[in-house]
């Protein structure tokens, strides 16, 4: 079994790379392998090229895909779960996640349609998918402004959408005032692996 671990934050002084580091023990603890795209570290180009545009604007499927794009692809291939960690930020993911969904959904694999309507996609189904993200304000708050909603739309039925078996949003809210909600974290943490195991095996 093989976790795929999408991370999307620029430092590690940050909350969200103790997670990161929590989820990376529990993983091992329970002997599940994994791999992380750490895309601050990798560099990893979230805008799209005018090319790109070309590609998918106007679905021409006979341009090229980059090769930065089919290895993340070839990673998505190898996975039975993929976990994306990273922080809220303007309620939703960081920009550069944003963009590895924007360039490593590319049509003809992640979506779209032939000529007479069709669907056509090649990216398999993954059997599990988690969006794990850190807040500052807490579930509660995020709930009851309709935010943690809208995220869970646009991260699970959207991006995720049909291209996962089953999909979790976590969201480990209130880390303005972490020492309250660290311990709860953890455990929430400690659980995935648990899950993951549990439906991936
Ligand atoms: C640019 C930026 C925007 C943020 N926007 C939100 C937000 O919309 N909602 C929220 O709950 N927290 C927001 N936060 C707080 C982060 O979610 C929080 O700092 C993070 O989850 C945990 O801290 P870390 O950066 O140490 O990992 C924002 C933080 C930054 C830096």
């Amino acid at each position: 079994m093989n976790v795929l671990i999408i991370y999307c934050h620029p430092s590690r002084e940050s909350y969200t790379y103790q997670i990161l580091c929590q989820l990376k023990n529990v993983l091992k603890k329970e002997n599940i392998e994994f791999q992380i795209s750490d895309l601050y570290e990798m560099d990893f180009q979230s805008e799209m090229t005018e090319q790109e545009y070309m590609r998918e604007g106007l679905l021409n499927l006979d341009l090229p895909i980059s090769q930065d794009v089919q290895k993340e692809q070839k990673k998505i291939e190898n996975s039975d779960c993929i976990i994306f960690l990273y922080p809220v930020w303007w309620s939703d993911c960081p920009a550069k996640l944003k963009g590895w969904f924007d360039r490593v959904y590319s049509v003809g694999y992640a979506y779209g349609y032939d000529s007479e309507g069709n669907k056509i996609k090649k990216m398999e189904n993954v059997k599990y998918g988690i969006s794990l993200c850190t807040a500052g304000h807490p579930n509660t708050f995020l709930d009851e402004i309709g935010i943690a909603e809208s995220m869970r739309k646009v991260m699970i039925d959207d991006r995720l959408g049909m291209r996962f078996n089953k999909k979790e949003m976590i969201i480990l809210g209130g880390t303005l005032e972490r020492e309250k909600v660290e311990e709860e974290h953890s455990e929430t943490v400690k659980n995935i692996g648990k899950w993951i195991k549990e439906y991936c095996t």
